[in-house]
C-alpha cells in the first residue's frame, strides 16, 4: 500500500502560521490519510531543511517568513510567477524534482473573484513594493490591467519593481498619492503596517501618506492583503468614505489551495465554513 501522503510548512518561527489549520480542515474534510506538520527551522539550517526532504517522505509543503528567497534559490525548478516575485511559498516534487511556486498572486486573484466578481478594470493604485506588492502587480497584469500607479515610502524599490514588470507600471512620489487616487478602479495596500502608523512613529523625511478616500471614484474597490486584524485601519477608513472593501484573509485561505492539490491530489473549496473556521481561531470577528 502507498504511504500516506506528508506535507509541511516550515517558517521562523512557524507558531503563527494558521496554514496547519487549513490544510487539516481539508485534510478532515475530504478524508485524506495524509499530514500536514509544521516544522520549524532557522535559516541556517533551511538547506539542510530542503536537502533532505525525501528522505523524511515529504511530498512537498509551505514555505514562510523567513525563507520564501532560499526557497526560490533552492528549487531545482520554478515557474513563472515565482521568477517575478523572486520566492517561493509552495514546494512539491514532480519527476523527484523539486518544483517551487508563488501562490500569493493566485489567491489574490481568487479573493476578488469571490467577493468583488467584476474587479478585472483598468487601472490600479498599489501601495508597497515588497514582496507581497510584486504578487499583487503578477495578478493584476495577468488580469488585464493597463495602468498600474505604484507607490512605496521607498522610492527606489517602487522603481526597481516597475523596471523588472516593465510596460504599464508607473512609479508615483509617495506623497503624490492623492493626485492619483481618482483614476484607480481598483487600491490595493500591500505594506506591513498599512494605515496603522500613520500616528505613530512618523519621520519627518518621509511622513506617511494619508489616503484621501473622499477623492476616490465611487465604484473604487479597496483592499488590503493584511489580515490581522480583519478590518485594517486602511479598510476601515475606505468603508468610513462609503468604498467597496474586500478583506485579505481570502487571500490567505486561497493561497493553500495549489500546494493541497499538488500534494493530496483534490482540488480544495475555499467556503464561508472555512473562513468561519480560520477567523474564529484568530479570535476575529465575521464582518
Ligand atoms: P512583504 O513581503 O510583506 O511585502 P517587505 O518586502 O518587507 O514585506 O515589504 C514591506 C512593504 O511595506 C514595503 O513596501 C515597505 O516600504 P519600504 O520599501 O519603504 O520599506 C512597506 N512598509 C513597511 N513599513 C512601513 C511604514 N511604516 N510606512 C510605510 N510603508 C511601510
Amino acid at each position: 500500500m502507498a504511504e500516506s501522503p506528508k506535507a509541511f510548512v516550515t517558517g521562523y518561527p512557524i507558531h503563527h502560521s494558521r496554514s496547519p489549520q487549513i490544510h487539516r480542515y481539508w485534510l478532515d474534510l475530504y478524508k485524506i490519510a495524509g499530514s500536514y506538520e509544521p516544522v520549524e527551522t532557522t535559516p541556517q539550517d533551511f538547506p539542510l531543511f530542503i536537502h533532505s526532504l525525501k528522505e523524511r517522505g515529504f511530498s512537498g509543503g509551505n514555505v514562510t517568513l523567513p525563507h520564501k528567497g532560499q526557497a526560490y534559490a533552492l528549487a531545482e525548478k520554478c515557474d513563472e510567477v515565482a521568477s517575478h516575485i523572486g520566492a517561493v511559498n509552495t514546494l512539491w516534487f514532480e519527476d523527484g524534482i523539486l518544483h517551487g511556486s508563488n501562490t500569493d498572486a493566485y489567491g489574490f486573484a481568487c479573493n476578488l473573484d469571490d467577493f468583488a466578481p467584476d474587479w478585472e478594470k483598468e487601472t490600479a493604485l498599489v501601495i508597497g513594493a515588497g514582496g507581497a506588492s510584486r504578487a499583487v502587480l503578477f495578478a493584476l497584469k495577468e488580469r488585464g490591467y493597463q495602468q498600474i500607479i505604484l507607490v512605496n515610502r521607498t522610492r527606489a524599490r517602487a522603481d526597481d519593481v516597475a523596471h523588472h514588470f516593465g510596460k504599464g507600471i508607473v512609479v508615483a512620489d509617495w506623497q503624490s498619492v492623492n493626485d492619483h487616487i481618482g483614476r484607480a478602479e481598483l487600491i490595493i495596500n500591500t505594506t506591513s503596517l498599512g494605515m496603522e502608523s500613520h500616528s505613530q512613529g512618523q519621520n519627518d523625511n518621509n511622513p506617511e501618506p494619508v489616503i484621501n478616500f473622499a477623492a476616490a471614484n465611487p465604484d473604487v474597490v479597496v483592499t488590503d492583503i493584511v489580515y490581522i486584524p480583519l478590518m485594517t485601519p486602511f479598510l476601515k477608513q475606505a468603508q468610513k468614505a462609503g468604498l467597496k472593501t474586500v478583506d485579505g484573509i481570502g487571500m490567505l485561505l486561497h493561497q493553500a489551495v495549489p500546494g493541497f492539490e499538488r500534494w493530496f491530489g483534490i482540488k480544495p473549496q475555499v467556503t464561508g465554513a472555512l473562513r468561519s473556521q480560520i477567523l474564529t481561531s484568530m479570535g476575529g470577528e465575521e464582518i
